[in-house]
């Protein structure tokens, strides 16, 4: 397995249900995607992104096909590891279209939470935390409620949060959906900034049109497939 690669694909196929209730959602998918790329997922709706970056995300099971997270060989025609759940907790960040910040803990102890809860000191996650906030230009808001922030400035925790147990791959579902344009942009420079400085892959499903110029790769789910787009001097979009 090459070093540089974050996520390996391999005939992933993903059906719901059985004989008339069958829905094939992905076919036959086969990708690789490299440390330190910002790759944008898109296709219509019901395509199957969500599920896909779910599969990635060792939360939904595929039918078949084969998965690598970095070195890892996690799924080979079933998991490889009993433990999925520890999967996700040491090589995953996961940032949603609504930020799911805890309303009544303040914005440091919703970036602590987690790391507190696999076992690391309230110091050392507090001073981790910290050093995310001013990275994404918010440690001012630190000891504020999420209800008193912005929704760009939320969703600028929500990368904090996601990045909280060092990652190597952030997957991200329509992270802007809630965002006006002039946000949705900080929110995807922000997103490039630690793709290339931390060399963390990270794909982001997106509708959003206005954001597309900002990301490595295009991939697109296309008759039940994957496909790539080279975003080059002749902008396809
Ligand atoms: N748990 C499930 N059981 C049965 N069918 C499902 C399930 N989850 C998703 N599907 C079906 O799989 C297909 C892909 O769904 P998915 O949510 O991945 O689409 P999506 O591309 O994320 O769409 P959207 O842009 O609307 O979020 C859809 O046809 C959906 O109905
Ligand atoms: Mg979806």
């Amino acid at each position: 397995m090459n070093k540089d690669i974050a996520i390996k694909v391999q005939n992933l196929v993903k059906n719901f249900g059985k004989g008339e209730n069958l829905v094939k959602v992905i076919e036959n998918a086969s990708f690789e995607i490299k440390k330190g790329e910002l790759v944008a997922l898109i296709a219509p709706s019901g395509a199957g992104k969500t599920t896909l970056l779910m599969m990635i995300g060792c939360v939904q099971e595929p039918t078949s096909g084969e998965i690598w997270l970095g070195e890892e060989k996690v799924y080979d025609n079933k998991w490889l590891s009993k433990d999925t759940r520890k999967i996700r907790r040491e090589k995953i960040g996961f940032i949603f279209q609504a930020h799911y910040l805890i309303p009544f803990l303040n914005i440091i102890e919703n970036i602590t939470l987690l790391p507190q809860v696999n076992g690391v000191s309230e110091k050392i996650s507090k001073q981790k935390a910290m050093e995310l906030l001013e990275y994404l230009e918010i440690a001012d808001k630190a000891y504020n409620k999420s209800s008193q922030l912005s929704g760009g400035q939320n969703q600028r925790v929500a990368i904090a949060r996601a990045l909280a147990n060092n990652p190597e791959i952030i997957l991200a579902d329509e992270p802007t959906a809630a965002l006006d344009a002039q946000r949705s942009i900080s929110v995807i420079k922000m997103l490039k900034k630690i793709a290339q400085e931390q060399n963390v892959a990270i794909i982001t499903v997106t509708h959003d049109d206005r954001i597309l110029p900002y990301f490595d790769k295009i991939m697109k789910i296309e008759n039940r497939g994957i496909v790539f787009h080279e975003l080059g001097e002749d902008k396809i979009l």
